[in-house]
């Protein structure tokens, strides 16, 4: 990072040492560590960060893609100061348990019934239990440079080199009924998974942490016919594309209908949340009323059904749900991804934009980017620099990771990103 980012952040500096002496890596989830070290913030609102020596941000992070109305909207902060009032955590069941399930099943296709946990990582972990515990199978497809969130089974194959495992303390126990499989490759996934006992596919339709690839349709249609030819269950991670794509999420943006599918970041409004929803033969598992021991499927915890999420997510899918917002964000990632493509076009440098809806990614590479391979055979260190570049310039992209346009960002916060990026493409030339 050049010296400029260091001067404009030296409170940010000193934090980052007290930090260090604390928090491993100084933070408190590594992919928020960047070089020399990360700003820290203390004020978002609307599509802007403020960090600790007072600088601004454009923020296209969005909370690990939570915000899409932006940080702080004036609605969720009213219904969560009014839910607090009344109580931050029953430990008992309440309204807005039924009131947000049921709102959600009115918009999501294969929701006939939802379980809410904490965080998409727990909604993995319990849809992973419940397709076993439906099918009595043990294998788990997983596509390469899919991201789940950190469950032993699903943390295999996130990054390339596939062979490393991806952290120490994975034992092959838990991972070893996990057969990975290529992305957007009906063949691959036939091929890879002919000889296995399959109790669920699990795929991200659109991967997320793997480069903001956007599954080809007919490759999703592909995977629905295979699944019920095979009795194998469809698992659809929505928990990027749930009420980003679409009102119903990347099913209904596709028109394919997985048996279960996984909600977190927006669902929350904001604050911690998961959901794990499906068809509700399936669903049913998880009431030991009609599944006793050992055919009953656990899934529980103590801040399940936190009263404050609850409130925050159902005010943001009020806002949704009749679909226009979401169309509208569609249309403006649509028109920023070309905005942007031309903009590197101009240059002699190879780029290549891809994005899904209001998701785009930058990639420095000639071809095209298809699967996460072509992402990592990309100019990464190229991106890094992009992204620092920008940072220095008041716009925040969590460097190497995707963007997200939420409802606040306005065309000139837009025109701003394409001019720095123009520029920094210049730069390159001179
Ligand atoms: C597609 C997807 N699934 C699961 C997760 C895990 O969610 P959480 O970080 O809330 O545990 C993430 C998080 O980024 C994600 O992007």
């Amino acid at each position: 990072m050049p010296a400029k980012y260091e001067q404009q952040t030296s409170k940010s500096k000193e934090f980052h040492y007290r930090a260090r002496k604390v928090l491993p890596a100084g933070v408190s989830y590594f992919i928020r560590f960047f070089e020399p070290y990360p700003f820290y913030v203390n004020w978002a609102q609307g599509s802007k960060l403020k960090d600790v020596d007072g600088n601004e941000y454009t923020d296209f992070w969005m909370g690990h893609y939570t915000h899409i109305l932006g940080h702080s909207p004036q609605n969720v902060i009213a219904a969560v100061s009014e839910q607090i009032q009344h109580g931050t955590h029953y430990g008992v069941s309440h309204e807005l348990e039924v009131m947000l399930a049921e709102k959600i099943v009115t918009m999501v296709p294969c929701a006939d019934m939802v379980r809410f946990c904490n965080s998409g990582t727990e909604s993995s972990m319990y849809a992973v239990r419940l397709a076993r515990s439906f099918t009595g199978k043990n294998g788990i497809v997983k596509f390469e440079g899919g991201w789940h969130g950190g469950y032993d089974p699903l943390h295999k194959a996130v990054k390339p080199p596939f062979e490393m495992s991806a952290s120490s303390g994975l034992v092959d126990e838990a991972l070893k009924d996990t057969i990975i499989v290529p992305y957007n490759d009906l063949n691959g996934v036939i091929r890879k998974t002919d000889d296995h006992e399959i109790a669920a596919i699990l795929i991200e339709p659109v991967l997320g942490a793997g480069g903001c690839i956007p599954a080809n349709r007919e490759f999703l249609k592909g995977l629905r016919e295979f699944c019920d030819d095979r009795q194998i269950l469809l698992i659809f991670d929505e928990i990027i594309t749930g009420f980003r794509l679409a009102p119903g999420g990347g099913q209904e943006y596709y028109g394919v209908i997985p048996d279960i599918a996984i909600f977190g970041k927006i669902l929350g409004g904001g604050f911690p949340i998961g959901a794990v929803t499906g068809k509700r033969e399936i669903m049913e598992r998880m009431d030991p009323m009609l599944f006793e021991r050992p055919s009953f499927s656990f899934q529980g915890g103590t801040f399940t059904g936190n009263p404050t999420s609850l409130v925050a997510g159902l005010e943001v899918l009020k806002s949704l749900e009749d679909g226009q917002i979401i169309h509208d964000l569609n249309r403006r990632g649509e028109r920023l991804r070309k905005d942007l493509q031309e903009v590197f076009s101009s240059s002699t440098i190879d780029v290549n934009v891809t994005n899904a809806g209001s998701l785009f990614c930058t990639h420095f590479t000639a071809e095209p980017v298809n699967d996460v391979h072509a992402v990592f055979r990309a100019d990464r260190r190229r991106l890094l620099d992009y992204h620092l570049k920008l940072i220095e310039k008041g716009i925040f992209f969590l460097p190497t990771h995707s963007g997200a346009l939420s409802t606040v960002h306005s065309e000139e916060e837009l025109q701003h990103l394409l001019v720095e990026s123009e520029k920094y493409v210049k730069s390159l030339k001179s």
